[in-house]
């Protein structure tokens, strides 16, 4: 009886739904060619605009200067619109045009994300030894003037479904960034974790918003900061190298907790070595990957007689080709850049997709840990131009 039941209600509901499915299709064919309300109209999608904007147009309010070497920028929107929210940890792409050449940069926010909702973002500048834009910001933007940015992004922040509940920092020079904007949310109430901040700079001199960062840890016991000199002593402060001992002296002894990093390139190289002494879960360790530029001669299974070769490098773009050369110690998204050939590029650091390009021939170097291509992408020859070297002659398709 019961099977009899289930066959007779299965078949009804078949009926039911091609009933409706033939009705659609009738509305659909006797509807109008014409659109009844442009998508502006609807009210969602002014807010869905307003909300994630293609681009931003941003004013310089003010710069703040720690040296010739360090700025912050506080940057409000040029066009008297809402600024887009964003995720404590998350950086900004800006847009920069250097001689005849267009290139974005990524920069971590250094404000809380409260203050996006009355309308500011802080980003912080620190120049790079021959780095190509970092010097550009600091000799060049004012006060006053207007730049192009792209919406903030990045995952480099706090998933309470995957982190622990306690985090512990690990910043050196300007990585302390992210860190700022995470305890200015957690200050607030925003964000519920708490964290523990182990900052590495070289003197006290090199500490970058320290006033901040002592009266956050003052107001809000969610939240203490370490400060660590590796190149001078004192009473006061850790010295030496942030390494799994001193994350151990920290970090609570009873509970699990989650490690962040974010700092130059040296500082990963040697974190690398030292967090598989602590035993914790992958997924308990996050590396900010957009900060920097990367030492080939560091890295694990770069062959070494590359470094310092210059490659021809061939591009097509739509029907168009170009050539140019690329230097093996530059990404290919560096050296389409340096040509003045503009791509699009967000995070720089293999995440984002956005500069997904094919690479028709040649032999290119990934580094390890910043591969995070599809894997049909992989098989198909795509790559992410942003952290892939030459080995040999290129010709790669741009979008
Ligand atoms: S810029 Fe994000 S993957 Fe290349």
């Amino acid at each position: 009886m019961k099977n009899t039941f289930k066959v007779k209600s299965e078949g009804r509901d078949i009926l039911k739904t091609l009933n409706v499915v033939t009705g659609r299709m009738l509305d659909v064919n006797m509807a109008s060619a014409h659109i009844a309300r442009h998508p502006d109209t609807f009210n969602v999608n002014r807010i869905a605009k307003q909300l994630h904007p293609k681009s931003l147009k941003l004013r310089i309010k003010k710069v703040d200067v720690f040296s010739e070497d360090v700025k912050s920028y506080i940057l409000t929107s040029a066009e008297g619109r809402m600024l887009p929210y964003f995720k404590a940890g998350q950086y900004l792409t800006v847009e920069l045009k250097v001689g005849s050449s267009v290139l974005t940069r990524p920069y971590s926010l250094s404000s809380s994300p409260r203050d996006s909702l009355s309308g500011e973002y802080r980003i912080t500048v620190k120049r790079v030894p021959a780095g190509f834009a970092s010097g550009h910001i600091l000799d060049n933007w004012q006060a006053g003037d207007i730049i192009t940015a792209y919406p903030p992004e990045g995952t480099f922040g706090y998933e309470p479904l995957r982190d622990a509940k306690t985090v512990v920092g690990v910043a050196g020079g300007s990585g302390i960034t992210p860190f700022i904007s995470m305890a200015e949310d957690i200050a607030s109430g925003d964000s519920d974790f708490n964290l523990i901040l182990l900052y590495g700079a070289r003197n006290t001199r090199e500490i970058l918003f320290k006033k901040e960062l002592d009266a956050l840890a003052d107001k809000c016991d969610k939240f203490k900061v370490c400060y660590v000199l590796s190149d001078s002593t004192s009473k006061k402060y850790e010295t030496g190298f942030i390494g799994a001992d001193l994350i151990k002296k920290y970090a609570p002894a009873d509970e699990a907790y989650s490690i962040f990093v974010c700092g130059p390139g040296p500082m990963y190289k040697f974190l690398q070595s030292e967090l598989p002494k602590l035993g914790l879960e992958n997924k308990y360790i996050r590396f900010e990957m957009s900060s920097g530029r990367r030492d080939l001669a560091i890295e694990p299974g770069y062959p070494k007689d590359m470094l310092e070769k210059t490659f021809s490098l061939t591009v097509i773009d739509r029907g168009s080709k170009y050539e140019t050369e690329c230097n093996s110690s530059d990404s290919i998204l560096c050296a389409l850049e340096k040509a003045g050939i503009a791509v699009q590029a967000r995070c720089r650091s293999g995440e984002c997709g956005f500069c997904r390009s094919k690479i028709v021939s040649g032999e290119y170097f990934i580094p390890q840990g910043v591969d995070k291509r599809r894997i049909a992408d992989a098989r198909f020859g795509y790559v992410h131009p942003c952290c892939a070297y030459p080995l040999s002659d290129i010709v790669i398709k741009i979008n």
